[in-house]
């Protein structure tokens, strides 16, 4: 009789079971090993929620936005497209529409069209091009001017 630790082949009829025995204990190490390295990986790699926002370039968290400092920048930097009082123009879109509410457009996406500006896709009027000049809090207080406005319109 053969003896379980010889090294001569298996019997067919045996073949499958050995084979799916050794291929779970060949396994297992690896998966230990990714399930211990992965997180932690994750974990390096993951900014802080200060390194985020900095990337993102959005307001420190103990901004305060200020509406009234916001309306004398959007009358400076907007309102030549998007209007007196935020309700547009021939070269931009009223701010006030329900489009922008903020359950539609949050305040990161007025962030980002100040950065990037914005590429035509809700309107005619062409693209938007980046406000450079502007700083994220600059932003802020736009966003701050513009959602009272879109409040007093009942837009929210
Ligand atoms: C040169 C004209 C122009 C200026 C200046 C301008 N915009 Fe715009 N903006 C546009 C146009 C045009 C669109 C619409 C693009 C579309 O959706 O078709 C737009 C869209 C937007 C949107 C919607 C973004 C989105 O995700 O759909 C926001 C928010 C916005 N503008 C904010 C601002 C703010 C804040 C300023 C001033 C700091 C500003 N814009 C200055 C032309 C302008």
């Amino acid at each position: 009789m053969r003896s379980e630790h010889s090294p001569t082949p298996p019997q067919t009829h045996l073949r499958p079971q050995r084979y799916k025995v050794n291929a779970r204990k060949n396994i297992s190490p690896w998966l230990a090993m990714a399930f211990i390295t992965l997180p932690i990986l994750a974990s390096c790699e993951r900014p802080e929620p200060e390194q985020m926002r900095a990337n993102l370039r959005l307001p420190s968290p103990n901004f305060v936005a200020d509406a009234k400092r916001g309306g004398d920048l959007f009358q400076a930097n907007c309102a030549r497209c998007h209007g007196e009082g935020v309700r547009g123009t021939r070269e931009g879109p009223p701010l006030v529409h329900k489009i922008y509410r903020p359950g539609h457009h949050a305040d990161l996406s007025f962030h980002l069209a100040v950065r990037h500006g914005v590429r035509q896709h809700h309107w005619n009027f062409g693209n938007m091009t980046p406000i450079d000049r502007l700083t994220p809090e600059d932003a802020g207080h736009i966003i701050a001017y513009v959602r009272q406005k879109q409040r007093a319109a009942g837009v929210e």
